[in-house]
């Protein structure tokens, strides 16, 4: 190995080999006459040690300060006692960008942490969070793949709304009003015409007025729609989309998992198919808890949790009533009241992970419920188009990037699965 080529810290591992490594100071100390610096990279840490006795041509600046960054050479040693059971013995040193009094120290509150998201991001613990929810949208792409599903790219800029008025983010688009997309849904369903099957994995945004730990104003929404399916083989896409991304995950990054706190195995272990239950099965579950739900409602955020909790494995829940879902989903024939629509939940108190269903395919009930939403059918003509050219029965569904990370990590907070996350009292940075 040469000295000069420089690896990773996850790479550092042979003792008596030379290798340089670039990183940032993630913790410092002197011992004696002794330097000890743990250095870190998007890889790991590694205890970097200089004994000016026995390498005098070093010299470590004094004033190094934590998150400076630097390259570090040096031998690799076998030592019990450093994290991983290698040090390097610094034989040369080079400071590339100094720090100076670091903001993040022990102890400080979340909201001068978030304020400093931007240096925050750089701890162990958000690292992993990040790799694992990238991991996660490979993995999610990769499932498309190999089903034949084509990736398509809805707009950000649009002039309806799919989810109701009360989430919608409106925004003065030159001389009329725009809107911010909630979901690329109505985009998709456009698209199965010209290329069968398709996905996108966008921003969606919502205008969510109240503070929770489950909602973000900014999401990336992974949508699927397919023509000829309906309600139950769209259920069969999301769990096998959604067994292939716990598994996956699971497989490729068990030391992250595990270190921002769940047994990878738990995740492993999810398979296909999932329980199914009805809406009206979801009410008993609600009420055997006590909890008061009117049947007919949507489940309030309590009587979620103790749904959620009831399971150990992630389930459905379909056929909710009509009233409690948007315009676009498809009626029951067979339970008058009743729509053709499921949510997919994670068990352990997280909820809904996605919203799916079978789409409405007849002209006349989509516009009167469009009215009965509030909103205009014409600024939905283009998609009534949809039903009189060539409809085809069709179902897709939502899920939501961070609400999964969110419960496959076990994170109290659904903002820590975002790195700059968007709430209600927070756009910066
Ligand atoms: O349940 P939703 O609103 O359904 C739709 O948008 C459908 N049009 C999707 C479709 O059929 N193509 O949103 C879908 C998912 C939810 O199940 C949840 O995972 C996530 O998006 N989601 C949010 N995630 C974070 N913060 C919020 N405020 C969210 N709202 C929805
Ligand atoms: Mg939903």
């Amino acid at each position: 190995m040469s000295a000069d080529r420089v690896v990773k810290i996850r790479d550092v591992r042979t003792p008596g080999e030379t290798y340089s490594i670039r990183g940032w100071v993630y913790r410092k100390r002197i011992h004696g006459k002794a330097t000890f610096i743990v250095l870190r990279d998007e890889t790991g840490v590694l205890q970097c040690v200089h004994h000016p006795n026995q390498n005098p041509q070093v010299k470590i600046p004094e004033n190094l300060g934590i998150e400076a960054s630097v390259q570090i050479t040096g031998i690799a040693k076998e030592d019990k006692r450093a994290p991983g059971g290698i040090e390097l013995e610094i034989t040369g040193f080079k400071l590339i960008g100094p720090s100076h009094m670091f903001p993040i120290t022990k102890d400080q509150s979340i909201e001068i942490l978030l304020d400093l998201r931007h240096l925050w991001l750089r701890s162990r613990r958000l690292t992993q969070i990040m790799q694992v929810k990238a991991e996660a949208v490979r993995a999610a792409r990769e499932w498309f793949h190999d089903n034949e599903f084509v990736e398509t790219f809805p707009p950000i800029l649009v002039g309806s709304a799919c989810e109701g008025g009360a989430t919608l983010f409106s925004l003065k688009y030159f001389d009329r009003q725009a809107y911010l997309s909630q979901s690329a849904q109505l985009y998709l369903e456009a698209l199965i015409f010209s290329l069968g099957d398709v996905y996108s994995i966008t921003p969606s945004f919502r205008a969510e007025k109240s503070r929770t730990v489950r909602h973000l104003t900014e999401y990336w929404h992974i949508e699927a729609e397919c023509p000829y399916k309906g309600l139950e083989e769209i259920m069969q896409v999301e769990e096998q989309l959604f067994a292939h991304i716990c598994n996956t995950v699971a497989e490729k990054m068990p030391e992250a998992i595990r270190a921002v706190g769940r047994d990878p195995d738990f995740l492993a272990k999810i398979k296909a198919p999932f329980k199914r239950i009805t809406y009206e099965e979801a009410v008993d579950i609600v009420h055997s808890y006590d909890i008061d739900m009117e049947f007919g409602e949507d489940f309030g955020a309590r009587a979620e949790r103790a749904l959620s909790n009831h399971f150990d494995k992630p389930f459905f829940i379909y056929r909710y009533p009509e009233k409690i879902k948007p315009f676009y989903v498809k009626r029951d024939p067979d339970y008058p009241g009743f729509v053709l629509s499921a949510d997919l939940m994670a068990p352990e108190g997280y909820g809904e992970m996605t919203t799916g269903g079978a789409r409405e395919e007849d002209l006349d009930s989509i516009v009167e419920r469009i009215k009965a939403e509030g909103f205009n059918p014409e600024d939905y003509s283009w998609y009534l188009d949809l039903r009189r050219y060539g409809s085809v029965p069709h179902a897709g569904f939502g899920l939501g990037t961070e609400r999964l990370v969110w419960w496959m990590l076990k994170l109290d907070h659904i903002r820590d699965a975002c790195a700059f996350p968007r709430v209600l009292n927070r756009v910066t940075p």
